[in-house]
């Protein structure tokens, strides 16, 4: 079934819906009660105390993603002295921007190298920063990132459904909560409502009701479009096929779908991810790139951030310490070794558990757990924004049926003349077969194909592509983590978040926030502490 994400088997709802439950869901009354909720996604490091001057201060990062560099920035300021063991000639790991130049060669796939114009980019990994990811936008803040607006949402966008008519997000929206309050409303009118309701409340239920679904006064959602007597009030929430401000007077309205048919072409389906805690129509992203903050940290770092070293050994000294084996590419692949104190791995748990290491058998168990998912996204170069020009619409994503599922719109530029980068597609592992094992030729002539159902316009405007396929992305080989259920995350957590001797383990899938740059702030975070705690106590 294309709606079901491949691997462990999970919807895309269900998907969204774990992240949400382990993302702080599972726990969240209870950290409510405990007032955890704010410090768990805050500024929570050690204020007091120094690293030790002489001994017990080195500390070897494996990974330059969020994390790690997250950690070595803390633990630097602390006055540990770091070194970040980083397979790639870049920082930031999944947080990647492509642009003209980027090349990538995925695992069993040709080489792709981009060709975008100079200006536009694709963030390959995160987009979007939730406004409650504090963490996320306090490094934003203290490492001087300008911030400009992600529209998540935007009610002008399409949803397509085959075999029924495309639709603007705001007509669904209308016609499910018209059709939804016209039959609650009769309800609540013949008293049948298994509610304590007196009859002054009713009314004022059904008042609210009648102006949710713009009912007319019999309490009919007007299938006609004719909703007049509401629109002199408030406008016609459907939209029209001519504005008001086009021919003067009321304009003309658009008109309502049938009930059968909106739900039996199941349009509201698509929208069901806004009911994520994190997603939110008006999010937050840096302006241009997202890896302005791994190069943020990576600028703070400077030589602490060894590039092109291939760790490939992990083991504890007889003296409590870390010795780490590494390849390091900048000298022909010379073989190397590191010693530290302490050893934090920033890596993905399941590359992590491939590589030969002293880990405690409840740790190697706990890394075995973590199950690698997949996800793909395509940039599209278009010389034109046809999708402003034409359609109005500017920024947000458009829904379809099709294996693409989605696309977005550009939050750069709005209303300039000039091109645009789309993102084509961007699935949670529904098109993992469809898509992201296909080589790159065949994943952008799909999308151009299923993406024009959306936009006639693609095949006149495009340009090139750049896509990605996160679990053939060497150094990752998944986009995020997911484990079985509940209680295995929580069994895993509980190991993974405690020291194993001189070994501490961070990034998003040690934390509460899985999938998300904020989950591998609060995890490095919560390692900065430990670390010192530790040395702090002798
Ligand atoms: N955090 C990821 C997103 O926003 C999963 O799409």
């Amino acid at each position: 079934m294309r709606d079901r994400i491949s691997s462990p088997g999970l919807t895309r709802r269900q998907f969204l819906l774990r992240m949400a439950r382990y993302g702080g869901g599972a726990v969240l009354g209870s950290m409510f009660a405990l007032d955890l909720f704010a410090r768990e996604d805050r500024f929570h490091l050690p204020v007091s105390g120094r690293a030790p001057a002489d001994k017990n201060n080195r500390v070897i990062i494996l990974g330059g993603g969020v994390a790690g560099l997250c950690a070595a920035y803390e633990l630097g300021k602390l006055g540990y002295h770091c070194t970040i063991l980083e397979a790639r000639s870049r920082p930031g790991g999944r947080n990647w921007t492509i642009r003209r130049g980027t090349e990538e060669t995925e695992i069993g796939n040709s080489r792709q190298v981009c060709t975008f114009d100079e200006g536009q980019f694709l963030n390959a990994g995160p987009m979007r920063i939730a406004h409650h990811h504090t963490t996320t936008l306090g490094y934003c803040r203290e490492l001087g990132i300008p911030l400009t607006v992600f529209s998540n949402f935007n009610e002008g966008a399409y949803i397509v459904r085959a075999g029924y008519p495309k639709l603007r997000i705001r007509e669904v929206l209308a016609d499910m909560s018209g059709y939804t309050a016209e039959l609650l409303a009769k309800v609540i009118k013949r008293g049948e409502l298994d509610q304590a309701l007196t009859t002054a409340d009713r009314e004022k239920f059904i008042e609210y009701l009648r102006a949710e679904g713009r009912l007319n006064p019999q309490l009919i959602y007007p299938h006609s479009g004719d909703n007049s007597e509401l629109t002199e009030e408030r406008g016609h929430t459907r939209g029209y096929t001519q504005s008001p401000g086009a021919v003067g007077g009321l304009g003309a309205p658009t008109v309502p779908l049938d009930l059968e048919v909106l739900v039996k072409a199941g349009y509201a389906s698509s929208l069901d991810f806004m009911k994520d805690y994190n997603q939110q129509p008006t999010m937050l992203t840096p302006v241009g790139g997202m890896d302005r903050i791994a190069y943020g940290f990576a600028e703070k770092l400077g030589g602490v951030i060894r590039y092109n070293c291939l760790v490939n050994e992990i083991r504890r000294t007889g003296s409590g310490g870390v010795r780490v084996g590494y390849v390091d590419g900048n000298e022909g692949g010379i073989a190397r070794e590191l010693e530290g104190d302490y050893c934090v791995c920033a890596l993905p748990p399941n590359l992590l558990r491939k590589l030969p290491g002293d880990f405690a058998p409840a740790t190697a168990a706990a890394l075995r757990d973590a199950i690698p998912s997949s996800a793909g996204k395509i940039g599209l170069q278009f010389k034109r924004r046809f999708w402003e020009e034409d359609d109005d619409i500017y920024g947000g994503s458009s829904k379809t049926d099709d294996p693409i599922g989605q696309i977005y719109y550009p939050f750069d530029n709005y209303g300039s003349s000039g091109k645009g980068v789309v993102v084509g597609y961007y699935h949670f592992g529904e098109a993992k077969g469809l898509l992201d094992d296909q080589v790159p030729a065949v994943r952008e002539r799909l999308a151009l194909a299923q993406g024009a159902k959306i936009h006639p316009q693609y095949p006149a405007e495009f340009e090139n592509s750049f896509s990605v396929a996160w679990h053939r992305v060497p150094h990752n080989e998944s986009p995020w983590t997911l484990w079985k259920d509940g209680a295995t995350f929580d069994a895993a957590q509980k190991i993974l978040r405690a020291a194993d001797g001189p070994f501490y383990f961070t990034g998003d899938w040690t934390s509460d926030l899985v999938g998300w740059q904020a989950g591998a702030f609060v995890a490095a975070q919560r390692t900065v502490q430990a670390i010192h705690a530790r040395t702090q106590a002798g």
